[in-house]
């Protein structure tokens, strides 16, 4: 794993409900919820983008959500967006691929070529990082040493939340809080994967601030992962 100092600093954002829940339901785009988001919230969210050099999340997302993760409500630059897809499965006419910012598809060694070249064809760029699925610290590396990514953002969805925490590669966490319960055993939350076992493997947060941004309640924390090196895997 890259050393701490040779990968990006990473910061966790996303809006949740009041019970952790990402979406309405699985399957369902996230756009429904930010809908409720308070204007002065989606300010912030787009301040927090034109801050970071690159913008990353799971390829899941963008086939349900078909993202653009770009600055479009504050002055700012739009960020390097990057998407893990290990066998290269993001639709050609995915918005990720259109040309308002740049893009890189990160990609296992075993990702088709012709899906590859299809995404070239479009303009984006591939990393390959990893044999059988993307390797996501390898990854951070490679953004940090070739692509200048000093500062990365991840949007979620709860796969990629969990695979970033789970190789202890999140340092902070911002998240809007909704004042709405959806419910659901299956609808998903902030992070997903495998559940732990014993408390020793808990992930522990620092809160560092908590603050009304419009009406919704913004909280940040640092992670901490856990004493002796307990915490996920
Ligand atoms: N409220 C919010 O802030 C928010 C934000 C984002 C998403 N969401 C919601 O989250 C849901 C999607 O989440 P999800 O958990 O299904 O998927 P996800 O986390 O968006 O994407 C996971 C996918 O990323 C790809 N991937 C490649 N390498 C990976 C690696 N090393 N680790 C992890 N992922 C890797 C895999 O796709 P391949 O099979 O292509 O390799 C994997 O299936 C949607 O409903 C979306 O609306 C909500």
């Amino acid at each position: 794993m890259a050393a701490r100092s040779e990968r990006p600093h990473v910061l966790m954002m996303s809006e949740i409900t009041a019970d952790g829940k990402l979406t309405l339901k699985r399957g369902a785009s996230s756009k429904i919820l930010m809908k409720y988001m308070a204007p002065e919230t989606e300010i912030l969210l787009h301040e927090t983008r034109a801050a970071c050099d690159a913008i990353m999340v799971g390829a899941n997302t963008i086939r349900i959500d078909n993202s653009f993760l770009t600055v479009r409500l504050v002055p700012g630059k739009s960020p390097l967006r990057v998407i893990p897809s290990s066998m290269a499965e993001i639709p050609p006419e995915a918005n990720v691929l259109g040309k308002d910012a740049p893009t890189v598809i990160a990609v296992a060694e075993k990702a088709p070529g012709d899906r590859v070249e299809a995404i070239r064809a479009k303009g984006a760029g591939i990393i390959v990082a990893g044999k059988e699925h993307v390797d996501l610290p390898l990854l951070m590396h490679l953004l940090w040493r070739d692509h200048g990514v000093k500062r990365l953002m991840i949007e979620g969805g709860p796969t990629l939340n969990w695979h970033m925490l789970s190789h202890r590669l999140v340092d902070e966490i911002r998240l809007i809080h909704l004042p709405f319960i959806v419910g659901g055993a299956d609808t998903p939350s902030l992070v997903g994967g495998m559940h732990i076992d014993t408390e020793d493997q808990m992930i522990r947060l620092a809160l560092k601030r908590f603050y009304l941004c419009g009406s919704n309640l913004v909280t940040e924390y640092d992670v901490l992962y856990g004493e002796a090196g307990h915490g996920l895997p």
